[in-house]
């Protein structure tokens, strides 16, 4: 009787054991499986991820060059209004052909961002940063209500791919505008020089940007403008400053307007 029982319980003991093993057999080879398949996936993304940011980048520079086109249209316009007044409309054709030109040098900027390259960078003044970054915007702001101050110090200079960061300090002004429209407002643009990091601040007195959002903003595609907006403006500031080694950031709270600072290091800095 006593021997039975142990009999039985060494098969229990045994059978127990058997399908513990088989478990964790089991369990091993769907570790092993997932494992193959993690890897798999990876290798995927990897494939992927360059294809990814090339389709990005491409509309990137789209929408760079819409940026471009916009203010050239609107002197060609001025120009074909005004034929009757020469001075007036060779003026304006004068800024045409200009900006063609800086539209030629910001493509061949844009077109070193896209060959994951930067093109030779060259020590250039914020003074000159900025000044290109509003003669690409062609536009007179107090048109539109906006006091502009600009304080840049004379010292202030980057090694950069100047055409590049001079599109994104661009994207900033654009956006400052965009937020004080329709009542206008005051846009500031600073430069100084802290330590190794040349800082540019863009400031409008606009609504701010709600907290909910302010996570996502530099994300692409990501705007809260409606069919105006395609989100792609701060993806590509953020792009161009990490390219050189820099960073941007952002300070706001609804109602009291919005700072973009982006920091670049300093030439020979
Ligand atoms: N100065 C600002 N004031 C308030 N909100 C801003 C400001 N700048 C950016 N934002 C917020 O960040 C979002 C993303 O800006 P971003 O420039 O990337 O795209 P967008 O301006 O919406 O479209 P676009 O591609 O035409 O530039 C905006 O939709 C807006 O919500
Ligand atoms: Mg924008």
């Amino acid at each position: 009787m006593l021997c039975t029982s142990i009999t039985v319980r060494f098969y229990n003991e045994t059978g127990k054991l058997t399908s513990l093993l088989e478990k964790r057999r089991n369990l091993h080879r769907h570790l092993t499986d997932r494992q193959d398949e993690n890897a798999r996936l990876r290798a995927e993304i990897e494939r992927l991820e360059p294809l990814a940011n090339l389709g990005t980048l491409t509309y990137m520079i789209a929408h760079e060059v819409n940026n471009l086109l916009t203010p050239l249209r609107n002197y060609a316009e001025l120009a074909m209004a005004h034929g009757g007044d020469a001075k007036l409309a060779a003026k304006a054709l004068c800024k045409t052909a200009r900006n063609c030109e800086r539209a030629a040098a910001v493509m061949e900027g844009l077109l070193g961002l896209a060959e994951g390259s930067r093109r030779p960078a060259e020590v250039v003044s914020a003074v000159e940063l900025v000044d290109g970054a509003f003669a690409c915007i062609c536009r007179d702001l107090s048109k539109d209500g906006i006091d502009v101050r600009v304080h840049v110090a004379p010292q202030a200079r980057v090694q950069v791919a100047a055409a590049q960061v001079q599109q994104a300090l661009m994207n900033l002004i654009i956006n400052a505008r965009q937020a004080m429209l329709p009542g206008g407002g005051i846009l500031t643009v600073e430069a100084v020089v802290e330590g190794p990091m040349t800082r540019i601040s863009v400031t409008d007195t606009g609504p701010g940007i709600e907290p909910g959002v302010m996570g996502r903003i530099f994300e692409p595609f990501f705007s809260t403008k409606g069919p105006e907006g395609s989100g792609l403006g701060l993806a590509f500031c953020k792009k161009v400053v990490e390219a050189h080694r820099g960073n941007i950031r952002v300070e706001s709270s609804p109602g009291r307007g919005a700072c973009f600072t982006i920091a670049l290091p300093s030439a020979g800095g």
